[in-house]
């Protein structure tokens, strides 16, 4: 509710304050006209219910991503022997949920399995196996992916292509005949060119729009840079650095996403390290907000409970907007901040600003939130009542919890 006297005052002088202030992540990113907020999540994850639960959440996620299941290792194990069922628990569950998916990844260096990692090949022995792949787990899929990654990470860090079995026995070749076999199978996907650390400035980001010129020098289809977005607590890009790297690729006339986004720190987390992440993941939500040709946002995993960077950064983690034990992190805030979904308006006129602060809405929803289930923070208009044996229990601002 707008405190009366500040309402009273705005009328006062003419102004009313947008009051629709968006509920969760996605709903704050679709009124600035993205596609979609999202998350990545895993077959293995689904069994835990407080994590499905706010995995199908659709004010904060309408989109999901299969981190693993729809890897070459998971779908094609040997060759030309499919695999789809975890990749399909994933989409199905997209269906369920009504989220986008998106759809990862078709060539890619590693989980790789054995057969094409360490098998004796020619070019055309290879190119015939990577068009077969591409082109049964694209046409299993049809209809179904928002967006493919079609290749991942090509490049080394200073922006020559990376070794991979596709470079040596193909050459640079493999990219635009792995788009075009896409291209085919799934006419209405998206497809994307998909790295890590091409966010910012830099060699590998400049090969990375040279990527996007040579799959469209051969006449193939390209319709997006997929930036994948690991990033690390202060030393992640300023929100200058990331628009202009953003509009390198848009002004190509292909359009853009953040497709696997965290900010990890060094562990344990401090209050001060908590809220530079918060500024930091703020900072790429703003800087998708303001190009139009940047589609939505995807972070990898909403909570630390299932990130992969501890397992692969040792010392690091954190890197979630949501904690280990799902509880909202002031990251959040900072996202739903930098896509404009925020808690205060300011209306400026005549020289003095105004600002008005909204507190939270009233409960729409009657009903018993379940133990680990939200009920209450700002914004919040589900059930404010827990089921007997837990109480509600504030965290923060944002999130009150029942426990
Ligand atoms: C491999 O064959 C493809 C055609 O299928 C061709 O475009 C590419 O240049 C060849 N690569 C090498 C290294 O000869």
């Amino acid at each position: 509710m707008v405190q009366l006297s500040s309402l009273a005052a705005a009328l006062a002088v003419g102004l009313l304050p947008n009051l629709a202030v968006a509920a969760g992540l996605h709903e704050a990113a679709v009124a600035k006209g993205k596609l979609y907020f999202g998350t990545a999540t895993d077959n293995g994850e689904l069994s835990d219910s407080p994590y499905l639960k706010q995995l199908g959440n659709t004010a904060d996620f309408g989109q999901i991503t299969p981190s693993n299941s729809m890897k070459w290792e998971s779908t094609e194990p040997s060759q030309n022997s499919f695999s789809f069922a975890g990749g399909d628990a994933i989409a199905d569950l997209a269906k369920t949920n009504g989220q986008k998916l998106r759809c990862h990844a078709l060539v890619w260096h590693s989980q790789l399995p054995n057969w094409v990692s360490s098998g004796t090949w020619t070019n055309e022995t290879l190119v015939a196996a990577m068009k077969n792949h591409v082109t049964k787990v694209a046409t299993h899929y049809k209809g179904r992916c928002y967006a493919w990654d079609v290749v991942n990470e090509a490049l080394n860090e200073d922006g020559t292509y990376r070794d991979s079995p596709f470079l040596k026995h193909i050459g640079e070749a493999y990219l635009p005949i792995a788009f075009a076999a896409a291209a085919a199978a799934d006419p209405t996907a998206k497809l994307y060119y998909n790295d890590y650390n091409i966010e910012s400035p830099g060699p590998k980001a400049t090969a990375a729009a040279k990527i996007v010129k040579l799959i469209q020098s051969y006449g193939v289809k390209i319709d997006g840079v997929g930036m994948q977005a690991h990033l690390i607590v202060g030393s992640s890009p300023s929100e200058s650095a990331l628009s202009s790297t953003l509009s390198s690729y848009t002004s190509l006339g292909v359009e853009a996403a953040y497709t696997e986004l965290d900010i990890r720190l060094k562990l344990p987390s401090t209050d001060a390290q908590l809220a530079q992440q918060s500024n930091d993941y703020r900072a790429v939500a703003a800087a998708c907000i303001k190009n139009t040709d940047c589609v939505g946002i995807t972070i990898w995993d909403w909570t630390d409970k299932y990130s992969w960077i501890p397992d692969v950064f040792p010392g690091e983690g954190a890197a979630c907007p949501w904690d280990e034990k799902l509880v909202k992190k002031p990251a959040y805030a900072g996202l739903l901040a930098g896509l404009g979904g925020g808690s205060s308006t300011t209306t400026t006129t005549a020289g003095t600003t105004m600002t008005t602060t909204t507190s939270s809405a009233p409960p729409t929803s009657t009903g018993v939130a379940q133990k680990w289930e939200q009920c209450g923070g700002l914004h919040w208009t589900g059930p404010t009542v827990c089921v007997s044996g837990t109480t509600c229990q504030k965290q923060n601002d944002y999130y009150s919890q029942c426990l």
